[in-house]
């Protein structure tokens, strides 16, 4: 037996070759003599072709089991296919049943469902052409990332997902606890005492590894981590998750400028990759789901991004006759309407907006000279909004202290964060890709849960 993905048999096998396919049915057809049955096994979009001739053993008790979504086995020979869209087809000499799939029940049935029906069958919705080639271009995305990053030396280093530091400082934070909530303990001020929880001290899932990441770049020069982040953001959006994938690298040695310019490398590399990668996946995504993806990723790869500062960006913003839900002023923090139009309508293609004002970002942002901007740079792309955040790090002792203070933040408990300006500082800079709106910007998806397999949003979490 031969076992082999259809992929593969659809690119390169040959007629004669005698081969075994696995996967589920997708649609059926029965004429007179014979059946033509489309296995799927998620290595591609297009199925295989399967043949079965009515003097196969037991054919018609077979032919009835052979409904959308039953997993089956086919042993057969490859020949060329008269019919029309396929090159070859598999002409069935033995079809194993593994489990049937009763068509009277089975929630996935050969009509378009919505997306919203799917997102209430996340145990099968994988099945479906779109989130099959949604989660194959994910992977290729994931696969893009590391080659990106390994081909240019970074260290791959892996930051914990329980932390005791709020990154981003927006409080979005989720508690990890083992407390009796039942009968938590309190202290003579009747605050939660934690110093009884498992950690002695609060903890939470993280909202970004850059802390972490600054410490092992402050070792290994250039570093990333990608992995899980989580926002107890009340937001029911089509961009926001609970729980998303974050690419942070981070670069000793390294001002904005070098970030900015990694940034816009990264992200023409991943979209080239992709499209090299999973050409069917991204075609079906311009035909079916939004018909500027494969333009879009042209525009990426071909053009330089837009270059300009939080000032400039606000009297643009400013000069439109456009208007706008919230209103535009100075030291206002850009939302998604400001950022669409920038990208969307006025440059046509990803901006990078730097040096916002320090009071929308957070504490660990390079202080500019002016003493109200710091060095930060958004990536803002045309229908997603912000898809990077990241900035240059205030590598000074005192002016990090300065503002750690301004902001109240607990000094102590950043003593080792404040250590790294103490021996041995460098410049140095990095920035956080939100990896669902890379895979949203990359096939045109419009709700953020579509990209990811099991979404977690507010009052959602079911599978
Ligand atoms: O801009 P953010 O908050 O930046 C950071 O967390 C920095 N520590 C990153 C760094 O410099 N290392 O988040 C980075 C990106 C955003 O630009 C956005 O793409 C994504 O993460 N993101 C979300 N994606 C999905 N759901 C959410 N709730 C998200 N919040 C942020
Ligand atoms: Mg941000």
């Amino acid at each position: 037996m031969s076992l082999r993905r259809i992929v593969d048999l659809l690119r390169t096998g040959q007629p004669d070759e005698s081969v075994t396919i696995q996967g589920w049915v997708r649609t059926k057809r029965e004429l007179k003599e014979f059946a033509f049955v489309e296995v799927n096994d998620g290595s591609s979009m297009a199925g295989l072709q399967v043949v079965l001739n009515q003097d196969l053993p037991d054919y018609a008790e077979m032919v009835k089991m052979l409904n959308t979504g039953a997993s089956i086995e086919v042993t057969g020979v490859l020949v060329p296919s008269p019919g029309k869209g396929q090159r070859i087809e598999l002409q069935a000499n033995t079809v194993k049943v593994y489990g049937e799939a009763d068509p009277e029940t089975y929630p996935l049935q050969k009509k378009r469902h919505s997306f919203e029906f799917l997102r209430t069958i996340g145990h099968l919705r994988s099945r479906t052409n779109t989130l099959g080639a949604v989660f194959r271009v994910r992977n290729a995305c994931a696969t893009a990332i590391h080659n990106f990053f390994q081909e240019r030396g970074f260290l791959w280093v892996h930051t914990p997902v329980i932390t005791a530091s709020d990154c981003e400082g927006a409080g979005e934070l989720f508690t990890v606890t083992t407390l009796d909530l039942k009968k938590v303990p309190l202290t003579g001020e009747k605050a939660i005492d934690f110093s009884q929880d498992f950690f002695g001290k609060p903890a939470y899932l993280t909202v970004s590894g850059q802390l972490e990441a600054e410490i092992m770049a402050m070792a290994f020069t250039n570093v990333y981590t990608f992995g899980p982040t989580f926002r107890a953001e009340n937001s029911n959006t089509s961009r926001h998750l609970a729980e998303f994938w974050m690419v942070e690298p981070e670069m000793a040695f390294c001002d904005l400028e070098g970030n900015m310019d990694l940034a816009e490398a990264f992200l023409k590399y991943v979209f080239s990759y992709v499209l090299k990668h999973c050409p069917e996946d991204m075609e079906f995504f311009n035909q079916r789901i939004d018909n500027s993806v494969l333009a879009t990723a042209d525009n990426i790869i071909n053009n330089e991004f837009a270059r300009i500062s939080y000032t400039e960006a606000i009297s643009l913003l400013e000069k439109t006759d456009r208007t706008f839900e919230f209103p535009v002023s100075w030291g206002l923090d850009l939302q998604s309407e400001h950022e669409r139009y920038l990208a969307e309508e006025h440059f046509k293609k990803p901006v990078i907006v730097t040096d916002y004002p320090a009071q929308i970002k957070a504490f660990y942002m390079r202080m500019n000279d002016d003493g109200k901007t710091v060095r930060a740079m958004d990536i803002l792309a045309p229908k997603i909004g912000e898809i990077v955040g990241g900035s240059q790090r205030e590598e000074r002792l005192d002016a990090l202290e300065r503002r750690i203070d301004e902001l109240g933040m607990p000094k102590e408990e950043l003593w080792w964060y404040l250590d790294l300006r103490r021996f041995g500082t460098v410049p140095h800079a990095g920035f956080g890709l939100g990896f669902e709106r890379l895979v949203q910007f990359m096939t045109g998806m419009t709700n953020i849960r579509d990209v990811i397999p099991f979404p977690r949003a507010p009052l959602s979490a079911d599978f």
